[in-house]
């Protein structure tokens, strides 16, 4: 795609106010395979990841260009307490370093910075570091970056089954008000819209509990290459892959507006 359709795409997405559209609204990104590009340069898992934070760097700042609204990045999962301690140490620095040094810049280029997973069980400072990304950018109206940390999507919707049950058992909601509706706005994502497509690097073609409710009409891209390669060619290949897509939730007809219809 010409750079110039490219940005005329991303005008269309800014104008539309609901529905599909070719630029997607919300792109959610599992960052797979750092350790894998390490190990194939003989280099510690650990270089892999910091790395990783640089391919982060690039797809917030791709993702502000791109006109996206809302990129949510699987940045530590439930799951990954299992591995290494020393690892488990090295994700939440480098957690520790891309709040502290890039938050001024998120701030500056109106980046708003939500957080979703548990806070239980997180280190105080880690949990008073997310907290402060969350109240310095909470006034931004540009990109909604959602990290997802300490993050899992079975737990979520069970905690949002155990919200929903002491609702009514607390006579505040009546179970005819079960609905999907509810359920979505018991999800720590209750305000934000479902994602658009979900792009995962690595080669890998999973969702390993990542944003399972939400996920329900998303569409995929797996791309062949580990997380610290992804740039933002790969990028936008990705959001041109997604604007050919007919999405039809279900339907017949296709519903999104796409590069094909331009409709
Ligand atoms: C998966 O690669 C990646 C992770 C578990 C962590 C993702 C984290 C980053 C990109 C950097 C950290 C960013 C923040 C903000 C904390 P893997 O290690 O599972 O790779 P492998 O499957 O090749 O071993």
């Amino acid at each position: 795609m010409a750079e110039s359709d490219f940005l005329a795409l991303s005008g269309s997405a800014k104008e539309a106010d609901s529905g599909p559209r070719p630029v997607p609204r919300h792109v959610a990104l599992i960052m797979d395979g750092n350790g894998r590009w390490a190990a194939k340069r003989g280099l510690p898992r650990f270089e892999g990841h910091r790395r990783g934070v640089e391919a982060l760097r690039r797809a917030v700042r791709a993702a502000i260009g791109i006109g996206i609204q809302y990129l949510t990045v699987y940045s530590f999962s439930v799951e990954n307490w299992s591995r290494p301690r020393e690892e488990v140490q090295g994700l939440m620095g480098l957690l520790h370093r891309f709040i502290r040094n890039d938050l001024a810049e998120l701030n500056a280029n109106n980046v708003r910075v939500r957080v979703i997973g548990a806070r239980a069980g997180l280190d105080a400072d880690v949990a008073a570091l997310l907290r402060e990304a969350e109240q310095v950018t909470e006034g931004n109206s540009g990109l909604t970056l959602v990290v997802a940390f300490n993050y899992g999507a079975r737990q979520e919707i069970a905690a949002a089954a155990r919200a929903i049950a002491e609702a009514v058992a607390a006579g505040r909601l009546s179970l005819n008000d079960i609905d999907t509706d509810a359920i979505s706005a018991h999800l720590h994502t209750a305000d934000i819209p479902d994602p658009d497509l979900i792009i995962r690097t690595s080669g890998e073609q999973r969702l390993s509990n990542f944003l399972l409710w939400q996920a329900a009409y998303a569409e995929f891209v797996f791309l062949p290459i580990n997380w610290p390669d992804f740039d933002e060619g790969a990028f936008k290949a990705a959001i041109e892959d997604y604007a050919h897509r007919d999405r039809r939730f279900g339907r017949v007809e296709p519903v999104a507006c796409n590069a094909k219809t331009g409709s």
